[in-house]
């Protein structure tokens, strides 16, 4: 895997050898974003189990990184219920078709961004900005991305999109992640920090905001990086569409609300240090919560591979799940 931590400056990969080596990759985010910790860990899940560990103990080591994307259960759970289901079959079989399963989730996930892509591609305005926010592009994914993925789509289609990104305070996804991601692809980007995202959706030049989501309840309130819901709520104040693209795997139909989903608490440092400068008072009391919850009135669509949900949720959520 690309470690993200060094990106922009250094592009360097790093090879797990050990599930713990890949759990540990999760919880520092070398390797981050909803559907990519899912790969990881179903190839994580894989990995263990092929080498002699003990699947519960895989699993749940695992499930302990990270609590918010609901992708990295679905992957485990996945995973381990094929293990199971191997049980009374000879260790060779199991090792070879773990291996499989996850490469297997690996491919889908490539194939649902381009499913969500050409599903988003139509709503996107062109000739105006998508402003975005964090990174569910190709790195946050097993490749092209699920909103990035519908910017890439829209541009394929002949229109013309430009993007705001914003830098994404505290871990700058934004600045690093989707600004590199979108230079390479030649797609006009426009970084600004996070308190600038109001201003210029008051100006009228963004077309709409796209991004992805870690859990999606059952009534449609979004789980994602910690700032989209300012976004959202500068942007139906704006009557600028909040669309969110992500696949299937990462609706929480079990979860009433957004209320129910577990928020990530990160260290304090990631606020208090900017690339191990400190730009805060030693001392100071500090919050890091990792995502927040937009509510679902703020919600104009979800783009998923299955097609694009529209209020209300509870009964186009399940619609869309269902679906074969
Ligand atoms: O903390 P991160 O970087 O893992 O958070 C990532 C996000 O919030 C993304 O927007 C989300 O996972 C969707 S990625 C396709």
């Amino acid at each position: 895997m690309i470690d993200q931590t060094r990106l922009p400056r250094e592009v360097v990969f790093v090879t797990c050898r050990t599930y713990e080596q890949v759990a540990e990759a999760i919880r520092t985010m070398v390797i981050r974003g909803a559907p990519a910790i899912g790969v990881a860990a179903a190839m994580g899940v894989a990995l263990g189990v092929a080498s002699g560990g003990d699947l519960d103990r895989v699993c749940d080591t695992l499930a302990r990184t990270r609590p918010t994307a609901v992708n990295l259960f679905w992957a485990i759970d996945r995973m381990k219920r094929l293990a199971l289901s191997l049980s009374n079959r000879p260790a060779e079989e199991i090792r070879a078709r773990l291996i499989e399963e996850a490469l297997r989730i690996r491919e889908q996930d490539i194939a649902i961004n381009r499913s969500i892509g050409a599903n988003g591609a139509p709503l996107v305005p062109d000739g105006k900005h998508v402003l975005t926010h964090c990174n569910a592009g190709a790195l946050a994914t097993a490749g092209y991305g699920t909103a990035l993925g519908v910017i890439r789509a829209a541009a394929e289609s002949g229109k013309k999109v430009a993007v705001y990104a914003d830098e994404t305070r505290p871990f700058l996804q934004g600045a690093r992640l989707t600004a590199w991601e979108l230079a390479q692809d030649g797609i006009p980007t426009t970084l600004i920090t996070d308190n600038m995202a109001g201003y210029f959706l008051r100006k009228g030049d963004v077309g709409c905001v796209l991004v992805g989501a870690d859990r999606i309840a059952r009534n449609g309130d979004v789980a994602n990086k910690i700032g989209t819901y300012s976004v959202a709520v500068l942007a139906k104040e704006n009557s600028v569409p909040f669309y969110v693209a992500a696949p299937i795997s990462t609706l929480d139909l079990t979860l009433a609300g957004g209320d129910e989903i577990p928020i990530e608490q990160r260290a304090a440092s990631e606020v208090t240090h900017v690339f191990g400068v400190a730009v805060a008072p030693e001392g100071i009391g500090v919050a890091n919560p990792a995502f927040d919850v937009t509510p679902h009135r703020y919600v104009t669509a979800i783009i998923t591979e299955k097609g694009v949900a529209r209020p209300p949720y509870t009964d186009s959520l399940p619609r869309l799940a269902a679906l074969e």
